[in-house]
């Protein structure tokens, strides 16, 4: 499948985006070891999250949904999950491979966890190492990649881990291991990720400690069902949020956005490039902000990106780079070594569609340097990255000639109604098949 934007588009009107897809992973996993039932509304229906669920359903949980967002979990408590029949397949999500396997390493069954090919190629020495410490027994294929094979019946003991990159997955994954192990697990990060399994566990009842930048919590423990509101995701408002502040005479509102301080990176950067965006009916929702965004076109500047904004932003720099390919002047993203290894390498892929379109930049190891410029027609690859083939569908705002987006499937990933929201919003979107 792949999309054919025309120039001449525009972003207007009032919509919400699907909800957020790290916490329907975590309300899934927190649910299903929860005693009682979870119900969850606004539930992403996109293709990690659904793996997710199957994955679940595998290891023995019984799941309704997710059906206009609502989704019920039949908690089975810490230690109910049963041995999977089958191998567990991820597909394309990072988030419940590495989150699931500190699940895993404490159970009394062994499981394989595996994904398509672009998740194959992602690194899980990350979770290993400390999983590992823990003493967990997992064996990985080629340079620690999946698919993982976890032994069951490891006792796993409570340790401090310092994590060596910022990443939520890492974090979390070690925490959930936490749960099953013996004593305090606690981890301390480079710079501070998004926080959603911290905010979400205690929202299940399960005391988790933040102090001084120590995040630690006691094994065997047990976590309360609950209800649970997903607000949408900002990860995939930021594709309308970037949008409309490059297209002239744009002018819209995004409804009931998670705005966890650890998320709005995007919101900070594209203020810092002049972007007019408006924050309104700001409430806290089960533990999370959330507020309503107005966003209108303004003319940009290139800027040095502040690198403590990087992990607050790191989904967002495939349509960062896209604001910054439209912006006055020069943007330098550094400090973001981390974007060689999500879905693609998503410097490379950018620097690759950039070009293409006409768009002068230098890769540089941790980052790029984007000079702002006209945006051209062309054909450009998604390296089966959900948010590259977004982002250069964004593009096609400014384009003067039409953008030709190769393979587009994998946006089911994360946002499955894509092209219908972003065609109701006024981008002149056609899918190809
Ligand atoms: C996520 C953490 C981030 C992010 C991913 C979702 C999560 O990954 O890129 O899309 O839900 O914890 P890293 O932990 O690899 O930075």
């Amino acid at each position: 499948m792949k999309f054919i934007i025309e120039p001449g588009g525009t972003m207007s009107g009032t919509l919400r985006v699907p909800g957020d897809k790290s916490m329907s992973h975590r309300a899934i996993m927190l649910g299903a070891l929860a005693t009682g039932t979870t119900r969850a509304t606004g539930f992403l229906s996109g293709d990690d999250a659904l793996a997710t669920v199957a994955a679940f359903r595998d290891l023995g949980v019984s799941i309704t949904g997710p059906d206009d967002g609502v989704v019920s979990i039949e908690g089975v408590g810490l230690h109910g999950l049963s041995a999977p029949a089958n191998n567990l397949d991820m597909g394309n999500s990072g988030t419940s491979i590495r989150l699931l396997s500190g699940i895993l390493a404490g159970q009394p069954f062994s499981s394989v966890l595996s994904g398509d090919v672009s998740l194959q190629q992602r690194p899980m020495g990350r979770i290993i190492t400390p999983l590992s410490l823990m003493g967990a027994m997992i064996t990985a294929a080629d340079s620690g990649r999946p698919p993982l094979e976890i032994a069951g019946g490891q006792k796993l003991r409570g340790i401090h881990y310092d994590l060596p990159m910022a990443s939520a997955q890492v974090k979390s994954c070690v925490l959930l291991a936490g749960l099953f192990a013996e004593g305090r697990t606690s981890v301390t990060e480079p710079a501070p990720t998004r926080d959603h399994t911290e905010r979400m566990l205690r929202g299940f009842g399960y005391s988790v400690h933040t102090e001084n930048g120590v995040i630690s919590l006691e094994g065997g423990g047990s976590l309360r069902a609950t209800r649970l509101d997903i607000p949408a995701d900002i990860s995939s408002a930021a594709f309308f949020i970037v949008g409309a502040v490059i297209t002239a005479g744009a002018d819209i509102t995004l409804e009931h956005v998670g705005m966890n301080p650890t998320r709005v990176g995007v919101i900070n950067i594209l203020r810092l490039m002049g972007a007019d965006i408006e924050v309104f009916n700001e409430q806290e929702v089960g533990g999370e902000p959330v507020a309503d965004l107005r966003v209108r076109h303004s003319a940009l500047r290139g800027i040095e990106i502040p690198v403590e904004e990087v992990p607050l932003a790191i989904d967002e720099f495939p349509v960062l780079l896209i604001a910054a390919a439209c912006a006055e002047g020069v943007t330098t993203l550094s400090g973001a070594e981390e974007l060689r290894v999500k879905e693609s390498d998503r410097i490379a892929s950018m620097a690759e569609g950039l070009t293409i379109l006409g768009i002068r930049n230098e890769v540089r190891e941790d980052g790029i340097v984007v000079h702002g410029g006209e945006l051209g027609g062309g054909s450009v690859r998604t390296f089966h990255d959900h948010r590259i083939a977004m982002s250069f569908a964004i593009a096609g705002l400014r384009a003067k000639e039409p953008i030709e987006i190769l393979d587009c499937d994998h946006v089911a990933t994360s946002f499955p109604n894509f092209a219908a929201l972003a065609q109701e919003a006024g981008l002149g979107l056609r899918i190809e098949s």
